[in-house]
């Protein structure tokens, strides 16, 4: 594969300079039959050489919102062409293919868009651009931004990553069959055993359950909402705790049910929007972005029938786990300068408001909670709780090693679900694991 890449862009190169080349001679030619003055045949050649095609990825895309955002930013920027590449849609694979690339220095990627969870790690191990001479050259207000979403991108006091977007898991229902959202989780599970077969439901509940990332996002919302923490403050480990084996036991209840989708236990974000835009669950957990597939007519059969609401509490709050993207640049780029502007753009106002109406992606900047027409594409960001549930919303710990504690909490969780082991075991084996990982 990485052979073929390496013929094809020699060959590439070798054909762009024999095209150069032709260039310039008519260029030349045209010159001097036409008599086109000097000054313009270099300014000719300086937009030329100038030109420059980035090559940009991200995770699968389900709504609009990439394709519009290449369009508006190549009408913006005529000297930049953008290549884009779709990664995987689950983000540990996306991670992984990343870490592939930048361990062995290619510079075949430009500008990706990484998850929270990436900057401290990839900052660590060198494979991005401090953006701070950037962020300083134009002048850009990091204040602008939500506080906790610049904290994710900082890593040793510097700015590797810039805030796109923001996510929180949000408790999705269906307004056709729900007359009130519960608000504990004892409550959801009352109302999705009786409501699941209305409206043609087969389902009443769905959630991420597989064992990759974001199950350790859905863990975390169960433990917070019962008061316990896996890491807390003061960085110790305090997962073995009666609040965090209470709320991996209701895990276990809910994915045991018979409410949830017998293969709950692969659901990912995917496959919980496709079922739920078929109109097949009553309830389901999922970031803001699926509000944009809900509505979208060509796609959805449950248009005008949702409502978004918090996630339900256990014995203490409701939570919802912080997740989102950051606009990175590779270390590795040849285009520095050109992958800055790219990333000034996906992080500013501009792309921002392009992803939160076509994408159904919440800002990460204040003011865009002010805008018009967000506001109205989006009851939930014209909802004012909505920020505050993005403000309270639990942090995922910033360390370079999160894949490790990641990998750990995948693990242990998954086969507390699969019931290999109880709740208990699982809560104590990510104690002592994690605090190995930390400790090592
Ligand atoms: C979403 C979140 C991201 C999280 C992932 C888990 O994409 O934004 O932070 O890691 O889901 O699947």
């Amino acid at each position: 594969m990485k052979h073929w890449k390496k013929v094809f862009g020699i060959m590439s190169l070798l054909f762009l300079s024999i095209f150069l080349a032709a260039c310039n001679s008519t260029d030349e030619q045209a010159s001097s039959e036409t008599g086109n003055s000097e000054k313009e045949t270099t300014e000719e050649k300086q937009e030329e050489e100038e030109k420059v095609t980035l090559v940009y990825s991200s995770g699968v895309d389900t709504t609009d919102a990439t394709e519009k955002l290449i369009e508006a930013f190549e009408a913006s920027h005529p000297n930049i062409d953008i290549e884009y590449r779709e990664m995987p849609a689950d983000t540990g694979q996306q991670h992984d293919q990343y870490v592939t690339a930048f361990s062995a220095q290619s510079s075949e990627i430009d500008v990706f868009e990484g998850d929270v969870i990436w900057p401290a790690e990839f900052a660590q191990a060198n494979y991005t651009l401090d953006l701070d001479r950037f962020i300083k050259a134009d002048g850009i207000n990091m204040d602008d931004y939500f506080p906790g979403t610049v904290a994710a991108g900082k890593f040793n006091g510097k700015q590797w990553a810039m805030p796109m977007f923001s996510d929180a898991g949000m408790l999705y229902y269906r307004t056709d069959i729900v007359d009130t959202p519960p608000k504990t989780w004892d409550e959801l599970i009352k109302q999705a055993k009786s409501l699941k077969g209305e409206a043609g439901t087969q389902f009443g509940y769905l959630m991420q359950a597989a064992q990759y990332e974001g199950l350790v996002c859905n863990a975390i919302e169960f433990i917070a909402s019962y008061g316990g923490q896996i890491i807390n403050e003061n960085n110790e480990v305090v997962a073995n705790s009666p609040e965090t084996v209470k709320a991996i036991k209701k895990m276990q209840e809910i994915v045991n049910s018979a409410f949830v989708p017998d293969n709950i236990l692969n659901f990912m974000e995917t496959e919980t929007e496709t079922a739920w835009i078929e109109g097949q669950s009553v309830f389901a957990r999922n970031w803001p972005y699926m509000q944009a597939s809900s509505n979208d007519p060509e796609r959805s059969k449950v248009i005008d029938k949702i409502g978004i609401t918090t996630l339900p509490s256990g014995d203490a709050d409701s939570a919802a786990t912080l997740g989102g993207w950051m606009a990175m640049i590779n270390r590795y780029t040849e285009h520095p300068e050109a992958a800055w502007e790219l990333v000034k753009f996906l992080s500013g106002p501009e792309g921002q408001k392009i992803r939160a109406i076509e994408g159904g992606s919440a800002p990460t900047l204040k003011a865009l909670y002010e805008d018009a027409d967000i506001k109205e594409a989006s009851p939930l960001f014209a909802n004012p709780e909505f920020q505050k549930v993005l403000a309270a919303a639990v942090p995922r710990p910033v360390s370079p090693i999160y894949p490790e504690i990641s990998d750990i909490l995948q693990i242990e969780l998954s086969s507390a679900l699969t019931g290999d082991q109880t709740a208990e075991e699982a809560a104590a084996n990510i104690q002592t694991k994690v605090e190995a990982a930390i400790n090592e």
